[in-house]
């Protein structure tokens, strides 16, 4: 079940996701703790955990790839504020046409880009070097939703486009992975990550209520905030998955 798309690019978002940047940089040092060569991410965004990673991986290349250009000029432009232009590829493209194999693989909040989760996590672990990790963020059912919320969701959402959260594990383990740690954002990260995502396009509408664009906006934010308040809140999470495959 793919996020809402509209005005993330825009938005006060660090991450597009429900990630926090405590976690973040958790999992960048547990990340870096393996040494890897290589971490590419598929369907990137703007690849804030990428740089992060990066930030504490000095010998490490990375690769960022998404379909999105707008996000991959963030991307490119974030790294060379921060000095690491000359260690990362931003790739505008879609994941499949640039798949390869990496120590550190990414797919947070996009595995889309490979199809459902199943074959989302039979790709990726094709891509995942010996001894390597996937990083693999996904949504998941906290609680079974009713058929109210599920109508408030985006629509179509039926009750099959999520697992619930031990199911999700057993679907890596099943590909082959073994999970090194299992993670659920927390409901902050959640609030968070609603709220940032439609901040910039409210702050736009307070400024601009006299825009020939301003009922389509206001429209688009009314939209965004019923389906996380009616329909998402409180059944639908958000699991960070570090997941291991065999060295060999
Ligand atoms: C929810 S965002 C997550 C972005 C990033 N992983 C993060 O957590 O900040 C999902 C991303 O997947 C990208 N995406 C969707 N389909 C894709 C594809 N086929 N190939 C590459 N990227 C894709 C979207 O453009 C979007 O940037």
């Amino acid at each position: 079940m793919p996020f809402a798309s509209g005005f993330a690019s825009e938005s006060h978002l660090t991450f597009h996701g429900p990630l926090s940047t405590e976690r973040a940089d958790r999992i960048a040092a547990e990340l870096a703790a393996r040494n890897p060569a290589t971490v590419v991410d598929y369907g990137c965004g703007w690849g804030e955990l990428l740089l992060r990673i990066l930030e504490v991986t000095p010998g490490t290349r990375g690769i960022g790839i998404d379909v999105r250009g707008p996000d991959i000029a963030r991307g490119r432009d974030n790294a060379a504020k921060r000095g690491l232009a000359d260690r990362v590829d931003f790739i505008e493209g879609s994941a499949t046409d640039h798949a390869g194999a990496a120590d550190v693989v990414i797919s947070s909040g996009a595995y889309q880009a490979f199809g459902t989760v199943p074959e989302a996590l039979t790709a990726l672990r094709q891509l995942v070097n010996p001894g390597g990790v996937l990083l693999f963020g996904a949504d998941y059912w906290e609680r079974t939703p009713s058929e109210q919320q599920l109508a408030h969701m985006w629509p179509g959402t039926t009750i099959d486009e999520c697992f619930y959260l031990p199911d999700l594990v057993d679907v890596a383990t099943t590909e082959g992975f073994r999970p090194l740690r299992i993670q659920t954002a927390t409901r902050s990260e959640l609030e968070e990550f609603e709220s940032g995502y439609a901040a910039g396009a409210e702050e736009w509408l307070l400024a601009n209520g006299d825009h020939p664009e301003a009922e389509e906006v206001r429209a688009r934010l009314d939209d965004h905030r019923s389906i996380w308040l009616r329909g998402l809140r409180d059944v639908w999470g958000f699991a960070y998955l570090i997941l291991g495959v065999p060295s060999s």
